[in-house]
C-alpha cells in the first residue's frame, strides 16, 4: 500500500476531535468484542481503549504511517494486543482463527470489498461475529447520486475512501446475516455520509444443510 503520511496525520487529528460524539459508537462496536479478536484497518488505533473483553486483540493495519501512530498508543490498551502489517484482501492468518472480526470505517477504503469480506469469513470461527461501524451508500437516491459523483475527488483526499459503498448489501450477498442500525453523524453534512453500526454472522453450517432441497453430503 502507498504510504500516506499527510492523511495519517490529518486522520489522527480528526478521529481525536470526533471522539466526543464518536466514542459511544466505538464503545458499542468494540466493548462486547470477545475471544480472539481481529481488527482490520486499525488506523491510528482510535478503537484501542474501547476493547475490554478480548482475550487477545490483533490490530492489522497496512499503512506504515497509520501503524506508527497506532504503535504510539499501544499503552492505552486494556487487553493484550499485537499490531501487524496486513491487508484485508490477504490476511496472513489460518482459517477459523478469530472469534470476532472488527471493521471500523475501513470497508469504505479497502480496494476489493468482496475479497475483504471473503477473507474475513475465512478467518472467522464458525458462529463468529463480524462487528462493523461504517459509513455507507445513502438509501436516498439523490444523496446516493451525489456520493457517486464525489467518489473520485473524495477518494483522492480521503485515502482511497469510497463514500458510496453498499457495505451491508455486500455482506448479505456473501451470505452473512446482518443486523444494523442506521444513523446520521451529528456533524455538518451528516446526511451526506450515513453511518451504520451492527453485527453480521454466517449461518451455522448445519442450518444450511437442513434447508429444504439441499442435498446431504
Ligand atoms: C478511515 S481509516 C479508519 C481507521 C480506524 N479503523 C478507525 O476507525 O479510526 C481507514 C483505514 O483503513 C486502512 N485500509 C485501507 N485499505 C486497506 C486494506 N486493503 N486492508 C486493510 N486496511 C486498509 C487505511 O490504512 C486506514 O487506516
Amino acid at each position: 500500500m502507498k504510504p500516506h503520511p499527510v492523511f495519517a496525520f490529518l486522520y489522527d487529528r480528526l478521529a481525536r476531535a470526533a471522539e466526543p460524539w464518536e466514542g459511544q459508537f466505538r464503545e458499542e462496536l468494540c466493548g462486547p468484542a470477545a475471544g480472539m479478536v481481529l481488527e482490520i484497518g486499525a488506523g491510528t488505533a482510535a478503537n484501542l481503549r474501547h476493547y475490554r473483553f478480548a482475550a487477545r486483540l490483533v490490530a492489522a493495519e497496512p499503512e506504515p504511517n497509520m501503524r506508527r501512530r497506532a504503535r504510539a498508543r499501544l499503552s492505552e490498551a486494556r487487553v493484550p494486543v499485537a499490531l501487524v502489517a496486513a491487508e484485508a484482501e490477504r490476511l496472513p492468518f489460518a482459517d477459523r482463527t478469530f472469534d470476532t472480526v472488527v471493521f471500523s470505517l475501513t470497508l469504505c477504503s479497502v480496494q476489493d470489498l468482496r475479497r475483504a469480506i471473503s477473507e474475513c469469513a475465512r478467518v472467522l470461527c464458525p458462529g463468529g461475529s463480524l462487528r462493523f461501524y461504517e459509513h455507507v451508500r445513502s438509501d436516498r437516491a439523490g444523496i446516493a447520486r451525489w456520493q457517486d459523483r464525489m467518489e473520485g475527488p473524495w477518494g483522492f483526499f480521503a485515502g482511497g475512501c469510497h463514500p458510496n459503498r453498499d457495505t451491508p448489501g455486500a455482506l448479505a450477498a456473501h451470505g452473512f446475516e446482518v443486523r444494523l442500525r442506521r444513523f446520521q453523524p451529528p456533524v455538518p453534512g451528516g446526511s451526506l455520509m450515513p453511518h451504520v453500526i451492527g453485527e453480521a454472522r454466517l449461518p451455522a453450517p448445519h442450518a444450511l444443510d437442513a434447508s429444504p432441497g439441499r442435498s446431504q453430503p
